[in-house]
């Protein structure tokens, strides 16, 4: 395993972050893909032995169960202090003002829930899942720096918004005396590079890591086009992120990887590994070879050929997935 620096911030992450979204009951929520807590018991083994100690969950990840199972995991395979341990907030828990968004009333309920499932008494990486347009950023920065201040979170981070937004939110931090993000957890992939035109400029800019979610378009990336899987068929909100028009990217995928003998997934999280501004992609395993595949990819240095080929059916898009 490599480690880097989570931006300019002083907090080492492993180069592969632990996509826990994967890990959660199935009857609750909406991922009816997700692997119960039997059943991701190997996955967490092997992400401690691989060296992958950056975790990354959400309250709202099958309703809270993700962070019963990631909290009893870390008891488990690992020691709390050895996890660099990330969760979210924003996402509609229950009914009522504070089981959503990111007023001050929402955050400090959600932490502490948070904090009950994960049965730990700080996280060290606390995000915001998405922009709220109706929290003044001034409310939301400064509760989040409460939250820091009690020390139930070490750092900050947000996701998937407008660069305008995020620089807005930096830009209130600031003016406030207050913590500012450490990080921007965005989708990027071969199949979706929008996060390139202005908001990987303003992360360089403002030392900010980016931490990418679905670096392999949720598998898309990782095998022939069109095979199916169990997620395939049932993850609704993956289905609104990709069409037909994606094929040669997957195709082009396929082809690098076989001319070199390694799997696709290997070749995908390789050139998102090779951006300035990633710190880590966030991976989702659903079976033992995924973590195996990912760590490996570290390894994979693609020649300009290889990127030309890669990047040569993108066309542009709209962001998607906020
Ligand atoms: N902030 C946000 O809004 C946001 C949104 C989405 C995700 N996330 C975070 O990002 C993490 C990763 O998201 P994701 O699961 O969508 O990402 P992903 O890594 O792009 O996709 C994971 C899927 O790819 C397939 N896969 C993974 N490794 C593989 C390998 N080596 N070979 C073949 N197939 C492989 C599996 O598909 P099959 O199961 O079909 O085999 C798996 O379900 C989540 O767990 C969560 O922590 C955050």
């Amino acid at each position: 395993m490599e480690y880097t620096r989570l931006g300019q911030s002083g907090l080492q992450v492993s180069r592969i972050a632990l996509g826990c979204m994967s890990f959660g009951d199935s009857d609750r929520g909406n991922h009816a893909w997700s692997l119960g807590e039997t059943e991701s018991e190997p996955l967490f083994r092997q992400a401690v032995e691989l060296g992958i100690t950056f975790w990354d969950t959400a309250n709202v990840y099958s309703a809270g169960s993700s962070e019963e199972i990631v909290g009893r995991a870390i008891k488990t395979y690992t020691r709390r202090e050895d996890v660099v341990l990330a969760t979210k907030v924003h996402g509609r828990m229950h009914d009522g003002p504070g089981g959503a968004g990111l007023s001050r009333k929402a955050i400090l309920e959600q932490i502490d829930a948070s904090l009950s499932r994960l049965g730990t008494d700080y996280v060290d990486l606390y995000q915001i899942h998405r922009f709220d347009p109706d929290v003044p950023v001034e409310e939301t920065m400064e509760a989040l720096h409460d939250v820091v201040k009690a020390g139930k979170a070490r750092y900050i981070g947000a996701s998937s918004m407008w660069a305008w937004q995020f620089a807005t939110m930096q830009h209130a931090a600031d003016l406030g005396g207050w913590t500012r993000f450490v990080s921007m957890q965005d989708q990027y992939s071969l199949m979706q590079r929008e996060e390139e035109r202005e908001m990987f400029g303003l992360l360089a800019a403002q030392g900010v890591g980016a931490i990418p979610w679905s670096p392999l378009a949720r598998g898309r990336l990782a095998r022939p086009w069109g095979t199916e899987t169990k997620r395939t068929g049932s993850d609704a909100f993956g289905q609104t992120l990709f069409s037909d028009r994606d094929k040669p990217i997957a195709d082009a995928v396929e082809q690098v990887a076989g001319a070199r003998g390694v799997p696709m997934a290997q070749v995908a999280l390789a050139w998102v590994l090779r951006h300035p501004v990633v710190s880590a992609p966030i991976v989702g395993p659903t079976k033992e070879h995924h973590l195996a595949d990912a760590v490996a990819a570290l390894d994979v240095h693609l020649t300009d050929d290889e990127v030309a080929t890669l990047e040569g059916a993108y066309t542009p898009r709209e962001p998607t997935g906020f």
